[in-house]
């Protein structure tokens, strides 16, 4: 049997799988998300820690499986996060975040200490963004000295759970890659850069392959999860790479979209391809000596919580998970297109396409004809825009596009995954076990322990297409006139909604 831990920003999911790929067991445990200030995002890593051990306990209790038959371990979590540690493993200060938008400032000192963006990107393969963990270790020394005086390591989120596993400091190719000071191309560290930034490399961990076994729980840690020592951690992947391990994209021209708090539009590529204007990211794969690009939107699935949680609920009264099926109800009642309302998910924000961290949301164009319906519509339908953003840099990189799988919460609602495929104009296709991220670290954690050759034969084994799903003629009409109108929106409104 085999473990894939999700450390995930609303929460951790753990999976037990078996030989055959069969999910066993599963156990979800959510934390809360400190919001000190608009645009800063903060957590506790020892709630991620406490979740972890809650759900992998809950999963061997519900399984009844041996703990001796763990054999192996797979990470994945909530990508560019910094846990700060102080040389005796002490949490220094909370744990800053992905969608953390404070070190604006610190992108642009990263800029220009790297030469310019051109040189930057010859070095790390990417721009430097707010979210990235570079800048904040860099914000840390400018604006908290004390604790930077007392900083001894600098952890990405799963690799702090793997040193509470295993006792050594690890990261592996993926994750790394969004730290901003990977040298993706060679896969290794970027000396270069740390000269120029004047960082210690000692603060940094190890790195290895996604597959590569890290090490093996300590006395400690197996006590603490009901676990023997002989179980194996893998690398594991960043929670996009390992969610698209988990939907099956290894090979090249197959894509695929995840709807989280986060959105993710995912392409595999054998070379390391770049967008000039460095609105896509250029990462490392999960899958040995190969690569990914991505667009991401800071909130995606966190637009329609945030409508939901902020203006629907309580009105409608219904509650939990009921309500989302409710006001999808709703919106199904409403024509492609919302009649004519338009919403920009930039609620915290946005990375792909704008890179811009002062930019909000907006309603454009309410009309004494807009029911809360045709509201709920079009924030799922600008959230599914901002995906299309993200495709429309693919293709213009002539990456080849000949599969789009669409995962998370916009893939289990059929609604969704109909808006999908119509405003990409292309049919989608949904997968037979969709699980994501933590499934793709069990595949990872299957490699490791030797049971597939590599991830690209686990995948074959395990991960099978479900259904597709064709785009509507009429809905994609209309959906191609109202793109060009969604994307003006950004710089019409720019100015006033900072
Ligand atoms: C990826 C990103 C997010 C987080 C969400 O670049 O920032 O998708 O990984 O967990």
């Amino acid at each position: 049997f085999y473990l894939g831990i999700d450390v995930g920003t609303s929460g951790t999911k753990t999976l037990l799988v078996d030989e055959a790929g069969n999910v066993v067991a599963e156990s979800d445990a959510s934390y809360p998300m400190e919001q000190p200030r608009p645009g800063w995002t903060q957590q506790d890593p020892d709630d991620w820690w406490k979740a972890t051990v809650k759900t992998v306990r809950a999963v061997i209790k519900k399984s009844k499986v041996a703990a001796s038959d763990v054999k192996a371990i797979g990470l994945s979590g909530q990508m560019h996060g910094s846990v700060f540690l102080d040389k005796d493993d002490n949490v220094i200060r909370p744990a800053l975040l992905w969608n953390d938008q404070r070190t604006a400032a610190e992108c642009d000192e990263i800029t220009e200490n790297a030469g310019g963006r051109s040189a930057l990107i010859k070095m790390v393969a990417n721009p430097a963004l707010t979210g990235f963990q570079a800048p904040k270790i860099l914000w840390m020394r400018n604006n908290e000295k004390r604790n930077f005086a007392k900083l001894a390591k600098v952890l990405l989120p799963k690799d702090e759970i793997r040193r509470r596993l295993i006792g050594d400091y690890v990261t592996e190719v993926s994750d790394a890659s969004g730290t901003l000071l990977l040298d993706v191309v060679r896969r290794n560290w970027s000396k270069k850069l740390l000269g120029k930034l004047d960082l210690d490399p000692d603060l940094l961990p190890r790195v290895v392959e996604s597959e590569e076994v890290t090490g093996q729980l300590t006395s400690e840690a197996a006590k603490a999860l009901g676990l023997t020592t002989d179980c194996k951690v893998v690398g594991g992947a960043g929670d996009c790479a390992a969610g698209a391990v988990g939907n099956g994209v290894v090979k090249k021209g197959v894509l695929s979209t995840s709807i989280g708090t986060s959105g993710v539009m995912f392409v595999h590529s054998d070379e390391p391809q770049y967008d000039a204007a460095g609105r896509l990211h250029t990462f490392c794969h999960a899958v040995r000596g190969k690569w990914h690009m991505m667009g991401v939107n800071l909130t995606s699935g966190g637009s329609l919580q945030w409508w939901v949680e902020n203006v629907i609920q309580g009105l409608a009264g219904v509650s939990g998970k009921d309500v989302y099926k409710a006001v999808t109800e709703e919106a199904k009642k409403i024509d492609a297109g919302s009649e004519g309302l338009v919403f920009l998910p930039y609620l915290n924000g946005e990375r792909t396409p704008h890179a811009d961290p002062d930019v909000r949301g907006s309603f454009v164009g309410l009309g004494m004809n807009h029911n809360r319906g045709a509201m709920t519509r079009a924030v799922m339908e600008g959230i599914t825009f901002a995906l299309r953003d993200s495709l429309e840099i693919i293709e213009s990189l002539d990456v080849p596009v000949r599969q789009i799988r669409v995962s998370g919460g916009g893939s289990k609602n059929p609604f969704w995954r109909q808006m999908q495929a119509d405003v990409f104009g292309r049919k989608v296709t949904t997968l037979k076990v969709e699980q994501g991220p933590a499934y793709g670290v069990a595949l990872l954690a299957m490699v490791g322990d030797g049971l597939h050759r590599n991830i690209e034969s686990a995948c074959k084994a395990n991960i099978l297409v479900a259904e597709e799903t064709k785009a509507d003629r009429a809905a994609a009409k209309r959906y191609n006139a109202l793109f060009p109108v969604y994307r003006d929106l950004y710089g019409q409104l720019k100015e006033s909604t900072q």
